[in-house]
């Protein structure tokens, strides 16, 4: 802000900022230092030490909802194809926002629910699922007769479709054709991606609607 009232913000003098030549800069002398080196009170500590801090995560708001955010790993990557379905069909989810990628950051997906809790664990099936499922699965989960990989979005379980049955299928495999995953999801990852997998073929059930 320039005292005659006249502002511009920081991107719009950023480009032109860049290509200036501070010249030669004398440093201060030391004796003529008046802030560094000094002892700066920390305004916010007695705050946080006493528990009294209020931070953006703990502000609640009447009817707040909480997004959990998961975006691509690679820099301007994308998100091959996401379904919703079963994630808006997890407990207490409203919505599946997509995240296009802006100014050359990677896209993503945000779940929004009730709770961080509930978003969270969302959020994780979803992305688990469409990591290490979808291959072949299918990204839907309607599975591949081609490759003997079943539907698991309809109600015909070959394997049982309790949850249990869910999670050792995906712990120990099934047979020689559905790989055991334990040795890189661990029992929290399963029974997230478990509770995914029940929830894409019990939607209404699931989401307690
Ligand atoms: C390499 C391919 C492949 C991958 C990866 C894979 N599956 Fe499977 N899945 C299969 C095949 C093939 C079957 C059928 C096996 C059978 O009937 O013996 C199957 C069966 C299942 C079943 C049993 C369905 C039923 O009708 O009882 C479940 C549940 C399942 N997969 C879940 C998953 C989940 C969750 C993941 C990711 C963690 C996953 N699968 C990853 C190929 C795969």
């Amino acid at each position: 802000m320039h005292a005659a009232g006249r502002q511009a913000a920081y991107g719009a003098l950023a480009g032109e900022a860049a290509g200036f030549d501070p010249g030669q800069v004398a440093l201060k002398a030391r004796r003529d230092w008046t802030l560094i080196g000094t002892a700066a009170p920390r305004r916010d500590v007695p705050a946080k030490v006493d528990g009294s801090a209020v931070f953006g995560i703990d502000v609640r708001l009447p009817e707040m909802l909480h997004a959990a955010v998961r975006m691509c790993p690679e820099l301007g990557g994308g998100v091959g194809t996401l379904d919703s379905k079963a994630a808006l069909a997890m407990p207490r989810v409203h919505q599946v926002v997509a995240l296009p990628a802006a100014a050359g950051a990677s896209a993503g997906f945000a779940v929004i629910a009730d709770s961080w809790w509930h978003a969270e664990r969302a959020a994780a099936g979803a992305k688990a699922f469409a990591t290490i499922c979808a291959v072949c699965h299918q990204p839907t989960g309607v599975g591949n007769p081609a490759m003997g990989s079943p539907n698991l979005t309809d109600d015909i379980w070959l394997h049982g479709g309790r949850r249990e049955d869910i999670q050792n299928a995906i712990r120990n495999g099934l047979l020689s054709q559905m790989p055991a995953h334990s040795a890189f999801l661990d029992p929290e990852q399963i029974h997230l991606v478990a509770l995914y997998v029940y929830s894409l073929s019990h939607r209404e059930e699931a989401a307690g609607r």
